[in-house]
């Protein structure tokens, strides 16, 4: 089959950024985007990209109108495609048999029958949204449905990109993993799929499994990220309690290469809309085969993440007098982590509603991520401003609460920040990014993760 039309049904984090990189590095490849959601199309068809990723722009200008394209037609889009990706959303069920853990496969089963529908040839189908394992069946079941006799194969390419590095993750991977039917019709599809990525990324890095390890590889990749954050998030709660320092604790034990030096910062939680939901996939996989105890284990690392917030809200009014009701508290970042707009699963979220609890006024700052948080926020009760200038949104505070790592947090003039707040003035670094002791010779209480506190009572 000479390859020409690659099609992607779902312009979102994953899609978008994926397909973009696709057409800079394929020219000679047709790429299309199709979405349900015509704002998002017409979004990806302006100045105003519906999302922000360092980078993105760039590859989009460059190739957009020349071999990329975005369309709300998906019917044209299926009968035109050799290879079509799925990147619908698949978030968790929140109704029914699996509620809360289960992964809500309707958008693909959707998705699916419309390629059903439209096809008026065989075609390779990548499965690119995080799935539960086994997925790949279902969907194969339903390709197969056809009366047409069409032959479709199933191939399972898992993203590995992380937001605000999207663009260098897809340009450079670590790998990519493609996993397939081991059949010969199985193995040619893969093949198919690896000469695209061969053009950028050297071969060696290109991994091919079958479709289970695949599928399964994802989940497991991003369970094994998110346990080393609750990991150090819980030896955090310790340092606190004790004369250890976090930051010490994790950069002796990440020097050990066994361990590695990556991923170990501690923060108020991790956040973002794979982590969570991969490890409630895991655990509903675990409890489905008969594993109650590996699925146990594998939920602590959520329950973890969720003492976390509540810890440090709790060091919050610990801190300010048990109380915070009435008080005005910056919020510095909404955003899950820096350089994204992205606010899903933001633990910045879920410690604005605890203050809210507790009748906190809040003035949230986030460079990219304000118009996200209004929604989030939407139906909480109690004062909230959103706020463009950092200044503006400490004056008058009593407490800053640093929620994402944002470099400009950095870059802030921090006397003049602790001139305009209520005194005692408190400064609770959720990140770990700021110059504690500085700000403490400024004469603000400092309040990091993991770490002594440095006050001045
Ligand atoms: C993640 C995976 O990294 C990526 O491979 C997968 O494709 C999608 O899920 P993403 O959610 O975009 O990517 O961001 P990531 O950098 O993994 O961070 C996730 C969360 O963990 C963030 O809230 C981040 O702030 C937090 N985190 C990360 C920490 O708290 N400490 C760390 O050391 C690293
Ligand atoms: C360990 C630490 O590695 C070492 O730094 C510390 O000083 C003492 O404890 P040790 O117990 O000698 O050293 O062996 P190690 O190689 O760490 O293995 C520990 C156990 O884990 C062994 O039973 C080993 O078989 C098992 N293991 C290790 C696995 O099952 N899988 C692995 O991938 C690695
Ligand atoms: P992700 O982070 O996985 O990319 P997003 O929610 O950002 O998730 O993107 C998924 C996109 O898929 C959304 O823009 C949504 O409108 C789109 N989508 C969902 N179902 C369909 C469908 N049946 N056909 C086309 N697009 C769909």
């Amino acid at each position: 089959m000479s390859m020409k039309n690659i099609l992607c049904i779902g312009a979102g984090y994953v899609g978008g950024p994926t397909m973009a990189v696709i057409a800079d590095r394929c020219p000679d490849i047709k790429v299309t985007v199709v979405d349900i959601n015509e704002r998002r199309i017409a979004a990806w068809n302006s100045d105003e990209l519906p999302i922000y990723e360092p980078g993105l722009e760039e590859v989009v200008k460059r190739c957009r109108s020349r071999n990329l394209f975005y369309s709300t037609d998906i019917p044209k889009g299926i009968r035109e495609a050799d290879i079509i990706f799925v990147s619908v959303n698949t978030p968790t069920k929140t109704f029914g048999a699996g509620a809360g853990k289960a992964a809500d496969l309707q958008y693909l089963e959707k998705t699916a029958r419309s390629i059903v529908e439209h096809a008026e040839n065989g075609k390779i189908v990548v499965e690119k949204s995080t799935l539960p394992v086994r997925t790949a069946q279902a969907m194969s079941r339903i390709l197969h449905s056809n009366t047409k006799n069409l032959k479709f194969q199933i191939l399972s390419n898992p993203e590995f990109l992380a937001e605000g590095t999207a663009i260098r993750d897809l340009e450079n991977p670590d790998r990519v993993l493609i996993g397939g039917m081991e059949t010969p019709e199985g193995e040619a599809a893969i093949e198919e799929l690896v000469s695209v990525y061969a053009r950028w990324v050297p071969r060696e890095r290109i991994i091919t499994t079958n479709l289970w390890s695949s599928e399964l590889t994802k989940l497991v990749s991003n369970a094994l990220l998110a346990q080393r954050v609750s990991s150090v998030n819980s030896i955090s709660a310790l340092c606190e309690r004790t004369e250890a320092n976090i930051d010490e604790v994790t950069g002796a034990a990440g020097k050990d290469s066994r361990i590695g030096p990556k991923f170990l910062k501690a923060s108020i939680g991790f956040g973002g809309s794979c982590f969570k939901k991969d490890i409630l996939n895991l655990v509903y996989l675990c409890g489905h085969y008969g594993l109650p105890e590996v699925a146990d284990y594998w939920e602590q690392v959520i329950r973890m993440n969720e003492f976390q917030s509540r810890r440090f809200v709790g060091n919050m009014l610990a801190a300010m007098f048990n109380t915070v009701a009435d008080k005005r508290i910056a919020i510095f970042g909404f955003a899950f982590k820096a350089d994204t707009g992205d606010t899903r699963e933001s633990p910045a979220c879920s410690v604005c509603l605890q203050l809210l609890e507790e009748h906190a006024r809040l003035n949230i700052h986030d460079p990219k991520a304000l118009g996200n948080a209004k929604l989030d926020l939407e139906g909480a009760t109690g004062e909230i401003n959103y706020l463009e200038d950092p200044y503006e949104a400490a004056e008058g505070a009593h407490a800053i609460a640093v929620m994402t790592e944002w470099k400009s947090f950095r870059e802030l003039d921090y006397r003049r920040i602790f001139d305009s707040m209520e005194k005692p003035a408190f400064l609770f670094d959720g990140r770990n990014i700021l110059d504690h002791a500085a700000l403490y010779e400024i004469g603000f209480n400092v309040y990091p993760i993991g770490k002594k506190a440095l006050t001045h009572f």
